[in-house]
């Protein structure tokens, strides 16, 4: 159990922090997501240590999780932003995130996404092509604004992470190969109205081994002197996210502070600000998705659990084969049943987990999937007309409900009947 992520069991009671699921269970219909604030705040302070000795902007990627009360929770600690859109732009301004930490990510920068966060003044744009910097100066120079950007480079190295999210090999569509990026910063230097002020790199997601970190680092580290000897004042280096987080009982964490220990080692000689971006690592271990059985089904050669929540809910497992620990909220239990754990939506990769170790379960029994504060509800959606899960925070001994579940009408009255089908 994750009880450094302030979730553990009391009387055999799945708690977080100090208030039971079950208890929030009885006011909140499952399925539902559920974060620690202390687990939050923990996982920042623990970046803000191991990043103590550099001079750092510690920008959360708000993709990971963008609810108001996470961005707020971390704004309050200072901590500044990755945004990739303007939706994201707005959340991060409007949970109070000042402009000059925000750092816009994203390799498809819209004209109107581009004026926003150049209206708003924000820290540094990451520019991904050439075009993108082109579009930039242009609507810069209508505005007499003079943006600072930094260039994501490839570094063309394996992450060791699942296909589809790494994100620092040559075939993948980010960022510049270093061969090509010389030639890329001249071209930016030359425009009128954008100002180069560092490098930025992000290899991919769900990183456990810190090597590839490593030789990540020291390629940025060896392009920065490049850029320096050629008239670049380079004075930020954007070491982007992908810190992995222990998703199953027998993954080791990686430690914040052997990572810093890494960047301190490739980068620190360079007298740059370092910019990180991590997403995963602040709100993974911090969130749980729970759970009612809602039948147990005995197939000829299988055993279903079947949840009432579904990929729509938390789709990793379907889409990454992503594993998540899934644990009874009542831990009683002493005997022990094998399950194929499912949801009810109509798609045979609506599957958790195949053959799943837990003990004995009935119809309305909690369950708690680990690990879903990133990239859980952000990528959920309303598949199969299936009702958003919402979203409660926890602080100690009081809970409450960052994210409320919209109402079927609700949900339908988004839809608009043309006029010409009115009869
Ligand atoms: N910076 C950039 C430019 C990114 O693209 C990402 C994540 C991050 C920072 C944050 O990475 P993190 O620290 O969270 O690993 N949906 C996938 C993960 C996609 C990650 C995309 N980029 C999943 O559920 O595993």
């Amino acid at each position: 159990m994750k009880t450094k992520s302030h979730i553990s069991y009391f009387d055999n009671q799945m708690h977080i922090e100090n208030v039971s699921v079950e208890s929030i269970a009885k006011d909140i219909p499952t399925p539902f997501y559920c974060y620690s604030y202390s687990a939050i705040k923990a996982a920042y302070l623990e970046y803000e240590a191991a990043f103590s000795e550099l001079d750092t902007m510690i920008c959360y990627a708000v993709k990971a999780n963008s609810n108001q009360a996470i961005l707020k929770t971390l704004s309050d600690l200072g901590a500044g932003a990755d945004v990739v859109s303007e939706g994201e732009i707005r959340r991060a301004l409007s949970a109070g995130i000042p402009a000059n930490k925000i750092v816009f990510s994203g390799v498809a920068k819209t004209e109107a996404e581009i004026t926003l966060a150049l209206d708003n003044d924000i820290f540094q744009f990451n520019v991904e092509s050439e075009p993108e910097l082109l579009l930039i100066s242009q609507i810069a120079a209508t505005k007499n604004k003079f943006p600072a950007i930094s260039i994501r480079i490839n570094p063309n190295v394996c992450a060791k992470t699942h296909e589809k999210i790494t994100t620092g090999k040559s075939e993948n569509k980010f960022g510049i190969p270093i061969a090509k990026a010389r030639e890329v910063y001249r071209y930016a230097a030359s425009l009128p109205n954008i100002v180069v002020q560092g490098v930025d790199v992000h290899i991919g997601s769900q990183l456990i081994d810190l090597v590839p970190f490593e030789e990540a680092f020291n390629k940025v580290a060896e392009f920065v002197t490049i850029l320096k000897n050629d008239g670049h004042k380079i004075s930020i280096i954007d070491i982007g996210g992908g810190l992995g987080i222990d998703y199953s009982e027998d993954e080791i964490e990686p430690d914040k502070n052997a990572y810093a220990t890494i960047v301190k080692h490739c980068l620190s000689h360079l007298d740059c600000k370092i910019i990180i971006e991590p997403g995963r690592s602040i709100v993974g271990n911090a969130g749980i998705l729970v759970s009612s059985v809602v039948y147990v089904k005995k197939g000829e050669e299988r055993q279903f659990l079947i949840l009432d929540a579904g990929m729509n809910d938390l789709i990793r497992p379907s889409m990454y084969d992503a594993y998540h620990q899934i644990k009874p909220v009542n831990n009683s239990v002493t005997e022990v049943s094998h399950y194929d754990i499912v949801g009810p939506v109509c798609e045979t990769g609506d599957t958790f987990s195949k053959n799943r170790e837990l003990p004995t379960a009935k119809a309305g029994d909690l369950i708690g999937i680990l690990s879903c504060g990133a990239y859980g509800t952000v990528m959920s959606s309303t598949y199969n007309t299936r009702l958003n899960a919402p979203e409660i925070m926890v602080n100690d001994k009081k809970f409450a409900v960052i994210k409320p579940r919209l109402s079927y009408e609700e949900v339908i009255a988004q839809d608009i009947i043309p006029d010409w089908l009115l009869k």
